[in-house]
């Protein structure tokens, strides 16, 4: 008889799922000593991984922890494990007065995952701060240390994204600058004064995310569930002409990136239920499990929203989130 072992709390969207095996891996002498047998998936806290299905396969925990930060000239190096949660992270340097990521305030996840998807808010991206990822690559069975240019971080991306199942993320070495500069650009923060403190950039961002994101505790959601997607200058020109106050933000001398959730929003879709899924009333990228939702029931909901965003729009939506299907496979496009 084979036992399944329950999802419903691995995964903040909380769907009820099982997976064959959960492994947790505590030290990073546990990857040297593991049976990297496929099929298996590799989560933190669960909080951009959305399990439709039951996983046919081994679900491994990357729970390793541990903090160290060193002060030197130029900036404080932080050396933090892959399984430590990272607001916990980002509070604890904030508390002892060290800047630098207090945008990111709040994003649930673990540090682990941070390199993974680049997390980013409000007008910064942790690319920016990380001076190396320490991974165990799978395929190789060897240590490797990246540096942030090998790490090929983009929007939402980087080389381990693009190769899920290649590499655990053991630590992450971040490298804050002792010159700290204030980044209150983004709207929201930017009625900060000029010469604010870290602290207060760290309060207003959990106040914004408070306000339009629900927490995963008590409405079960996997944050953004669609990228903002990219498109041409030309394109987005001849939108303009229809939505003229369709907002965007440059991405190159060719490219912007418009805020999907705004897409989404303009088409009234907000508080639109799909069985036991819903799109959030305050922010319409969000996806959240209203009640009881099935993995079916978040990808008809998915599917109606992408297939509207693409009729009204010519815009093709892409999952921010990672879905994985009954056969265990990532879900690239809906
Ligand atoms: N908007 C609407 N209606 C909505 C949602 C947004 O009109 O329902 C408009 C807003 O008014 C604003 C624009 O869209 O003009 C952007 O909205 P917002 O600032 O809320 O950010 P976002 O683009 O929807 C991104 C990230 C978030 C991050 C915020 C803040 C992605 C996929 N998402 O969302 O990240 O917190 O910016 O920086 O890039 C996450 O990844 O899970 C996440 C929450």
């Amino acid at each position: 008889m084979l036992l399944m072992i329950d999802l419903s709390n691995r995964h903040t969207f909380k769907l009820p799922v099982q997976a064959q095996a959960l492994l947790e891996i505590t030290s990073s002498a546990d990857c040297e000593t593991l049976d990297w047998q496929a099929p298996f998936v590799i989560i933190g806290d669960g909080s951009n991984t959305i399990f439709l299905a039951d996983y046919p396969g081994t679900v491994i925990v990357n729970r390793i922890k541990g903090i160290q930060i060193t002060a030197q000239d130029d900036y404080v190096e932080v050396r933090a494990g892959g399984g430590e949660n990272w607001h916990q992270l980002v509070s604890q340097l904030i508390s002892k007065n060290i800047a630098g990521l207090e945008n990111l305030a709040l994003i649930p996840g673990t540090v682990g995952a941070a390199p993974v998807q680049n997390i980013g808010a409000y007008g910064v991206e942790v690319a920016a701060f990380i001076n190396q990822v320490k991974a165990w690559d799978i395929k190789l069975q060897r240590w490797q240390y990246f540096d942030a240019n090998a790490c090929q971080f983009d929007y939402r991306n980087s080389l381990f994204k693009r190769h899920p199942g290649r590499w655990l993320v053991t630590e992450v070495i971040f490298r804050l600058p002792q010159q700290w500069q204030a980044q209150i650009s983004y709207h929201g923060l930017d009625s900060l004064a000029a010469d604010c403190t870290p602290q207060a950039i760290y309060e207003r961002v959990i106040e914004i995310r408070n306000s339009k994101l629900p927490d995963p505790a008590q409405l079960p959601n996997a944050g953004s569930f669609f990228k903002n997607p990219v498109i041409s200058v030309s394109q987005y020109q001849e939108l303009t002409r229809e939505f003229s106050n369709m907002p965007s933000y440059p991405v190159s001398a060719d490219e912007v990136k418009v805020p999907a959730g705004w897409l989404i929003d303009q088409l009234g879709l907000k508080g639109y239920r799909f069985g036991g899924a819903a799109v959030h009333q305050q922010q319409a990228l969000v996806l959240v499990n209203l009640h009881q939702a099935s993995g079916d029931d978040v990808l008809c909901l998915a599917r109606y929203i992408a297939a509207a965003v693409a009729e009204h729009y010519s815009i093709q939506l892409e999952p921010e989130v990672r879905l994985f299907d009954r056969q265990g496979q990532l879900l690239e496009q809906l």
